[in-house]
């Protein structure tokens, strides 16, 4: 990755963690720009600007950064209403509905958002898009139980489907070992029905399509820093 790159997600975290008040539950996300937000957060912490803060991590890799950077962390079972969480997201589009689950934490990212007042989505201009599924493939979690027969049922909906491998070539597995399957549609033309046909299917847990989630949109760009708010 570029440091140009870097120093983008660098700036679309700093501009979130601004919204971190001492007191908070904080939703931790996943992925390489809501790292940012954890370095940050940590360094907050151990400034002493930021106090009494917990934060429920996506997975456990998050769970781990967060324990090394000095972020006390709780669960949802003892914190079930998160005051605001940030996270990264694959593909963005006009409406602020997103594709995320690039890093495969999809469910616990899901899960986390349904239960913030506040999903501020950090992002550089590069994942912003005018039709969800151009750019990105949404990552399909399901069961190993029939997941052939998920394989289908998602070819029949229009994508062309890939079992997520790790860099050796094994399976990769969540941390609810489940499967994840990368289901590139192309541009999608119905979001809501193609969110709603997964959400009805036996043997599909969750997907990666976020739609009416996102409270707020932090885009940084050479041109700076841009913060929408859903409407
Ligand atoms: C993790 O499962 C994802 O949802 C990430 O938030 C998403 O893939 C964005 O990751 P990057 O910030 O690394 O691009």
């Amino acid at each position: 990755m570029s440091s140009s790159a870097i120093e983008l997600k660098r700036q679309a975290a700093a501009a979130a963690v601004q919204f971190i008040e001492s007191g908070m539950v904080i939703g931790l996300g996943a992925g390489s720009t809501a790292y940012e937000a954890l370095v940050q957060i940590g360094q907050a912490i151990a400034a002493g600007t930021l106090r009494d803060v917990v934060g429920v991590p996506c997975s456990k890799q998050v769970a781990a950064d967060a324990e090394r950077f000095g972020i006390p962390l709780t669960t949802l079972d003892d914190h079930p209403v998160i005051d605001l969480t940030i996270d990264g997201a694959d593909e963005v589009d006009p409406q602020l509905r997103v594709i995320k689950g690039g890093g495969g934490a999809l469910l616990y990212e899901k899960i986390v958002a349904q239960s913030s007042r506040r999903e501020v989505i950090i992002v550089d201009a590069s994942k912003l898009s005018s039709v969800l599924g151009t750019v990105w493939a949404v990552p399909v979690e399901v069961i190993p139980f029939g997941a052939q027969a998920q394989w289908g049922f998602l070819e029949g909906l229009g994508a062309s489907v890939s079992l997520r491998k790790i860099k050796d070539g094994a399976t990769f597995y969540t941390d609810q070992h489940n499967l994840i399957l990368d289901a590139r549609f192309g541009p999608i033309g119905d979001v809501e029905a193609v969110a709603q046909a997964m959400n009805n299917r036996a043997g599909i847990v969750e997907h990666g399509l976020f739609l009416g989630l996102v409270t707020d949109l932090i885009v940084a760009s050479p041109d700076g820093i841009r913060h929408e708010r859903a409407s």
